[in-house]
């Protein structure tokens, strides 16, 4: 019998971000959550992204290449990335700001297909769609692949120490490793894509701004996906000039 998980299984490189700025943090707590089940599922090498951590150097910087090396080493992780797992904390009904910052200077064809679960905490039950209306259309235009389930938690599924004491919570983090399990077998890159966006990411690092982007060549390429040429001539056969007087 074949399982799917061998131990010959390649680990998938995993990127973690989580947007909370405090310590503790419950946005930080709910991801490192997801990532040890993810872990218990399959093999995950782990580069985990905290904006406790380096929320204070996002702020000043307009050009990548004015970033602390440590930033643009996380830029090119989350560029690098087989998938990620993302996570803030609502803000005023959305990602923060330094989120969304950190976000808009990543190259942007270096995410296309690239598996991403959405995560959130906020005060308010009232603000879990968050997920959907926020993170998922910011995701969405990166041409990621976001994945099915995503994961919100309040401030009454932690305990005062930032542990998650909800069944409920544990019960949708396990659903939604579940639901990435297979998603995440079909698209790996499997460190291939490091390979792959290397040069855009050098590229990015010398001179991508807020308000220049790079001058886009083509969409890299997924590794596991077929050519969107080939996809899009069997979309429309007049491409292959059946229509010739
Ligand atoms: C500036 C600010 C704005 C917030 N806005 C919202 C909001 O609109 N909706 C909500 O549900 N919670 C809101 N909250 C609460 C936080 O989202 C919530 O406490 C979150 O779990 C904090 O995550 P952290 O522990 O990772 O920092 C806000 C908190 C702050 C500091």
């Amino acid at each position: 019998m074949t399982h799917h998980f061998s131990s010959s299984v390649q680990p998938l490189n995993i990127v973690a971000v989580s947007g909370g700025l405090n310590t503790p943090s419950k946005t930080e707590a709910l991801v490192q959550a997801v990532l040890n089940e993810l872990g218990e599922a399959t093999p995950i090498n782990i580069h985990f992204i905290k904006f406790s951590e380096i929320g204070p150097l996002l702020g000043g910087a307009i050009y990548r290449n004015q970033l602390p090396q440590r930033v643009q080493d996380d830029l090119a992780a989350v560029e690098a990335a087989d998938a990620l797992i993302v996570g803030t904390p609502v803000y005023r009904a959305s990602f923060t700001g330094l989120f969304k910052h950190f976000f808009d200077f990543v190259e942007q064809t270096a995410l296309v297909d690239v598996p991403v679960l959405l995560a959130a905490s906020g005060g308010s039950d009232r603000h879990a769609l968050v997920l959907e209306h926020q993170l998922r259309p910011l995701f969405s235009f990166f041409q990621a692949q976001t994945l099915p389930i995503g994961v919100y938690a309040t401030d009454r599924d932690f305990t005062p120490e930032y542990t998650i004491q909800s069944q409920q919570l544990t019960d949708r983090i396990t659903l939604a490793v579940a639901r990435a399990l297979p998603i995440l077998e079909w698209a790996p890159a499997k460190g291939q894509r490091a390979e792959l966006v290397k040069v855009k990411t050098e590229q990015a690092n010398q001179n991508l701004g807020i308000n220049k982007q790079i001058e886009q060549e083509e969409v890299l390429p997924s590794v596991a996906v077929p050519s969107l040429d080939a996809a899009e001539s069997r979309l429309h056969p007049k491409n292959l000039k059946t229509h010739v007087a």
